[in-house]
């Protein structure tokens, strides 16, 4: 769709804008009443002027809307807009996270293929690999060690796609996007990467080699906890088989949220950012305390993942995970010692959040995937929000003193 604002003369444009100029001001389709944000187009269907241009839209699919389910405004400015920052030749959105990820991988396998995933996923991704794809006759290969040995090993047989998050949910492994996607290339996979954690703030994985991204937009592209969302950035190649299966399949975002995503992304490098001041803050404060086992964060200074994390993230991200040395029960203590930040189990939000997958996301998983996606009984997410560090920290502090001594 052409997104360019009637009555503006494109080239006075200033070509090189920056990326967080051009997430406020790109994408926007402005009808013939000028309104200076995106108006709300709460229209299933559109109309024609005569049966012949009912013909010809059909006869050039994308040349005009014809169907909300097909294509609408407020999707097709949000897409303008995220594939101009992530650099994608082709956006989709979707209703949710979920759906992005079903679609990516549904559009592209049939029987009798191979996949190739790490154990540490978010669960609904480790359900859908794990439960779903082989009821349709497609292999599925996990790997316990996220290192490019064991990709290099799985990957010494053809596979026909590649899916991982990285830093992974929640355990914050690092991935080697540029290592893992030459090895796919060469045993015939695409790589599809799940970026929701990193968010294109920190992270652009299409430009270190992966060749499909997608996001759940719920977290940090909503960013205030609003409405679910999901995308899918690709090629134009991998689009021709993308885009038919979610025309025919329905899983569209609706309008409405849509229209808050839109608004929610002009503000995603500030939030991000900011996010990532305080997320730094906290890991200082949590690294010197004796309650936690073991503390987890892409930039930790001298952990595991640092040098490849620092390789193709800017910043460490808003999310950290830590273990409370006396597990489940002092975890929880913890939790319920907070009062400024929540119990819940999304992330991503304004608000900071805690979560104990172990109870929560990742409940219906055995002892066994658990321990080998790195969720121990005493692992708690923290997302960090947008209130005042100092506040977290206080926060924080009453948590730990909740826990009883020897705990
Ligand atoms: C890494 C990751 N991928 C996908 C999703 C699914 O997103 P949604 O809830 O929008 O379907 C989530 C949700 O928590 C997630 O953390």
């Amino acid at each position: 769709m052409d997104n360019s604002s009637p009555g503006k003369d494109s080239s006075l444009e200033q070509p090189d804008r920056l990326p967080a100029t051009r997430l406020l001001h790109e994408g926007l389709l402005r009808s013939r009443f000028e309104e200076s944000n995106a108006a709300i187009y709460m229209s299933s269907g559109f109309v024609y002027d005569c049966a012949e241009a009912a013909e010809a839209a059909f006869a050039s699919p994308g040349s005009r809307f014809v169907y909300a389910r097909v294509a609408n405004p407020n999707a097709a400015m949000l897409e303008a807009k995220l594939a101009g920052y992530e650099g994608a030749e082709r956006c989709f959105t979707t209703a949710t996270g979920m759906s992005a990820v079903f679609s990516a991988l549904a559009c592209l396998l049939k029987a009798g293929d191979r996949v190739v995933a790490p154990r540490t996923l978010f669960s609904s991704c480790y359900y859908i690999l794990h439960d779903i794809l082989p009821r349709y006759g497609i292999e599925v290969t996990f790997l316990d060690d996220p290192g490019l040995a064991a990709w290099e090993k799985a990957l010494s047989r053809p596979a026909q796609a590649v899916f991982f998050e990285t830093p992974g949910n929640p355990g914050l492994d690092i991935i080697d996007i540029a290592g893992v996607s030459a090895l796919a290339h060469k045993a015939g996979a695409l790589v599809i990467i799940d970026n929701v954690f990193a968010t294109p703030v920190l992270q652009q994985p299409l430009g270190l080699g992966a060749d499909v991204v997608v996001y759940s937009m719920t977290k940090h592209m909503d960013g205030q906890g609003r409405c679910n969302g999901g995308a899918i950035l690709c090629s134009q190649s991998f689009a021709e088989l993308l885009g038919p299966f979610l025309v025919h399949t329905g899983p569209m975002l609706a309008q409405f949220n849509a229209w808050v995503l839109f608004h929610g992304l002009e503000t995603l490098e500030m939030r991000v950012h900011r996010q990532c001041d305080t997320a730094e803050e906290i890991v200082s404060f949590l690294a010197e305390r004796a309650e936690l086992s073991s503390l987890r964060y892409p930039f930790l200074a001298g952990s595991a993942c640092e040098i490849l994390a620092r390789s193709q993230m800017k910043r460490g991200g808003s999310l950290v995970t830590f273990d409370i040395a006396g597990g489940k029960e002092a975890a929880f203590r913890f939790m319920n010692g907070l009062r400024l930040i929540s119990i819940s189990n999304n992330l991503g939000d304004s608000k900071t959040l805690i979560t104990h997958p172990r109870t929560t996301t990742h409940q219906k998983l055995s002892d066994a995937e658990c321990a080998a996606a790195g969720i121990l009984p005493g692992t708690l997410r923290l997302s960090v929000g947008l209130e005042s560090a100092r506040d977290l920290l206080h926060d924080l502090g009453r948590g730990l003193a909740a826990i009883p001594p020897g705990e």
